[in-house]
């Protein structure tokens, strides 16, 4: 008997969470271009265009530049399982979930951890890191660029000085800060870095960009036993897109179309054009909710993430109906906290394509009708009003 399932219908969401972001039409057009065979002609000179565009984005030279077939966490496993064997000692800088996920993978791969934690919120102090880490024969230091569960950006080049002084290799996730706020490999010494299609670059969810440097290659080549991972051994993986061109599994093609078109929008506008408009429209933002009367979850203006914003919940406001009032009333998904901080924070991301003036006045005006129906007195058209003022004043 034949069995007829309905169809998957999906409501029109307003992607204002940590991620995945709003997917750009031009994506999602790109996806649906015919698949093709893994080394169909055209389908490898898009390969060397994203290895090409990858490297512009990163800011790197580095010849092992691709995306792995996975999401964040498979770029995350794969910067450190290809790296630490047995025994080897490695520090994670740890203030947030993410961070938090790093150790356990290090423990998993027999890695020595050395898990030098600060309070969520507030960036790591380097001369606490410098301190922890001396004496230590450190394989890796391993390190999160944008926390998404806290909505801080840690600096890097105070700790590429410090992975230097003692002889380590400089890992750093740029999930949800790629695409979004500067991230130079070269220029700071990060070894290994990688990131998720899903949230600056405003594709998908599926492909992990990962860029190596030649120190960390070398590491990889001289391994005593192979990666103990098939799928993200990293020596297989780039002799697809190397040279070589050598099969080690199917890559998700659609996936491909979609992360080369959403390259393609980035490097149209310009790297530093889509900085600034992260950053304008997170100032924005903040100057609408203060305006609102909440408060931002990461004190210091300096060590917040423009990517993703953290804002307090108020005291006797009920995060799930405000944000229930969203979803129904505008169509708008934000975040709460993950991991301690659940119920207590809202995330919102301003990433991609939702980092746009108009997309932060809409939010704004839906968040005050969301607070104002949860009984949280706000003063009337106050977020907008100072949004807007600082996007005249203050213009790209
Ligand atoms: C900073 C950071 N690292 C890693 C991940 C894991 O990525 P994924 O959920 O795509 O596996 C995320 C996901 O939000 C993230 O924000």
């Amino acid at each position: 008997m034949p069995v007829a399932f309905p169809a998957i219908a999906i409501p029109k969401r307003l992607l204002m969470g940590p991620g995945p972001s709003e997917v750009d039409p031009r994506v999602y057009r790109a996806m649906t271009q015919p698949v093709v065979g893994y080394l169909d002609g055209v389908f490898l000179q898009a390969m060397d265009e994203i290895h090409a565009m990858l490297r512009a984005v990163f800011s790197t030279q580095n010849v092992a530049t691709f995306p792995l077939s996975g999401t964040g966490s498979a770029g995350m496993e794969a910067s450190l399982i290809n790296f630490i064997e047995p025994g080897d000692e490695v520090a994670v800088v740890v203030g947030g979930v993410f961070a938090a996920r790093m150790c356990e993978m290090v423990g998993r791969c027999g890695g020595k951890l050395l898990r030098i934690d600060h309070r969520p919120g507030t960036t790591a102090d380097p001369d606490q890191v410098r301190q922890a880490v001396r004496g230590k024969n450190l394989k890796v230091l391993a390190v999160v660029h944008s926390e998404t569960s806290t909505g801080v950006l840690q600096p890097l080049e105070p700790l590429k000085e410090i992975a230097q002084e003692a002889g380590a290799l400089l890992v750093v996730d740029t999930v949800s800060s790629l695409a979004g706020v500067p991230v130079q490999v070269d220029g700071w010494g990060v070894d290994v870095c990688y990131s998720g299609s899903q949230k600056c670059l405003a594709c998908p969810p599926g492909l992990a960009p990962i860029t190596v440097g030649e120190r960390a290659r070398e590491v990889l080549r001289g391994r005593q036993k192979p990666v103990q991972s098939w799928y993200l051994d990293l020596s297989m993986i780039e002799k697809y897109w190397g040279q070589e061109r050598r099969y080690h599994h199917t890559p998700p093609v659609s996936m491909l179309y979609a992360l080369h078109e959403a390259l393609r929008i980035v490097l149209e506008e310009g790297l530093e054009a889509v900085w600034a408009r992260h950053q304008q429209c997170h100032r924005a933002f903040v100057q609408g909710v203060e305006a609102l009367g909440l408060r931002m979850f990461v004190a210091d203006p300096a060590a917040r993430a423009c990517t993703v914003n953290t804002v307090h919940v108020p005291d006797g406001v009920d995060d799930a109906r405000v944000r229930g009032h969203l979803t129904e009333r505008f169509g708008i998904e934000i975040a709460t906290g993950i991991g301690d901080l659940r119920g207590k924070i809202w995330r919102v991301g301003l990433m991609g394509r939702t980092a746009t003036p108009e997309l932060v006045v809409l939010l704004l005006n839906a968040l005050e009708s969301a607070l104002t129906a949860n009984g949280f007195a706000c003063p009337r058209g106050a977020g907008v009003a100072a949004a807007e003022k600082m996007f005249a004043t203050q213009p790209q």
